[in-house]
């Protein structure tokens, strides 16, 4: 049973820009409000890209970055809360516009924790010998889930995707996935909501707020324990894009004071299950972390539920 590793990533954003003044023009709020109290400037909103096409757009990159073809694919798993159809399901049909001929493929919904646990059941599938090369995709179009009167939510969420090709790590090599740490707190699932017909993103911020910032801290220092690696080696940590202040409040308790703190909520606004790999890309992609350091995921949200594990960066 050997681990996995994560062989590369790729991410795929809108191109439409939404300012915190151009939400100023249909709600009452403004920019420093929003930049003081959530940490967000700008957001990725999109046009007609649908969930499907955004995910494939991120795992095609994500493929190419990994030298891989669709062939060598044999597992697809795209965390959501979006979707409209209810089938098939988004993993299907982005092995289509990927050419992906027969995966295993499903879809995970667990809100904006819906990544970690991806990469968590996925470094699983590849311990116990059912997969070789997957594809693990956080993908979220939130704006079709937003209600654009209510100043509460729609300052906050966004659109986007990120991909990771996860492949099987070699017999002496050290796991790159390191053991999930996973969980819920069910009796707080009314805390965030996407609930009835139709279904807009409803919640309740202070009581997520006070849970991640006093509830998480000790988890995501289980995931460090569980993986061996103290919080000060870490390189980065990459936590699910909700709010800077929650970014920093966590990071604060970890004592991690030379490691990158991932805050690319500021241009990207909270994009759920898409926050984590969107910002690990990007990291990658400015070759801000080196190729084998450690970095602690952590993500979190409705359910409540949340999922961290410590990866190597590819
Ligand atoms: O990703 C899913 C998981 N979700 C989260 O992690 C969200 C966690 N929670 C948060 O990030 C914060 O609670 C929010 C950003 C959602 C809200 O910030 P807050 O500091 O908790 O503000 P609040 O809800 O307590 O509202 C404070 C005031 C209220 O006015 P009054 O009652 O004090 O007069 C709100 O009506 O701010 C008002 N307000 C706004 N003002 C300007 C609420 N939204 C806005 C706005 N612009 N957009």
């Amino acid at each position: 049973m050997t681990g996995s590793r994560i062989l590369a990533l790729g991410h795929y954003q809108p191109s439409r820009v939404v300012t915190n003044d151009d939400i100023a023009q249909f709600v009452e709020t403004n920019d420093e409000w929003i930049r003081d109290r959530v940490g967000i400037v700008s957001r990725r909103i999109a046009g007609d890209e649908t969930v499907a096409d955004m995910a494939a757009a991120a795992a095609g990159k994500a493929l190419a970055n990994a030298g891989l073809t669709a062939a060598d694919i044999d597992l697809v798993v795209v965390a959501t809360c979006t979707a409209v159809d209810r089938s098939p399901n988004v993993a299907c049909r982005v092995a289509a516009k990927l050419g992906i001929t027969a995966p295993g493929a499903f879809d995970i919904n667990t809100a904006c924790s819906g990544f970690a646990y991806a990469l968590g059941t996925v470094d699983h599938a590849i311990r116990a010998g059912a997969s070789r090369n997957a594809l693990v995709i956080g993908v979220e179009k939130l704006s079709d889930f937003t209600d654009w009167t209510d100043r509460s939510t729609c300052i906050i969420f966004a659109d986007g995707a990120g991909a990771a090709v996860v492949t099987a790590a070699a017999e002496d090599e050290p796991a790159g996935v390191g053991p999930v740490v996973w969980g819920s707190v069910p009796d707080k699932g009314d805390a965030v909501r996407i609930e009835g017909w139709r279904p807009y993103v409803k919640q309740e911020g202070q009581t997520v707020f006070r849970w991640a910032t006093t509830a998480l801290a000790p988890l995501a220092l289980k995931a460090c324990e569980q993986a061996g690696v103290a919080p000060s080696e870490l390189a980065a940590f990459v936590p699910h894009q909700a709010n800077t202040r929650i970014i920093d409040g966590i990071a604060k308790r970890l004592g991690i004071p030379d490691a990158i703190i991932a805050k690319d909520i500021v241009e990207s606004g909270n994009t759920s299950a898409a926050s984590i790999p969107l910002a690990l890309s990007k990291l990658v992609e400015r070759r801000e972390v080196p190729s084998g350091a450690p970095v602690l995921l952590f993500g979190f949200g409705g359910g409540l539920t949340y999922a961290g594990q410590v990866v190597r960066c590819p």
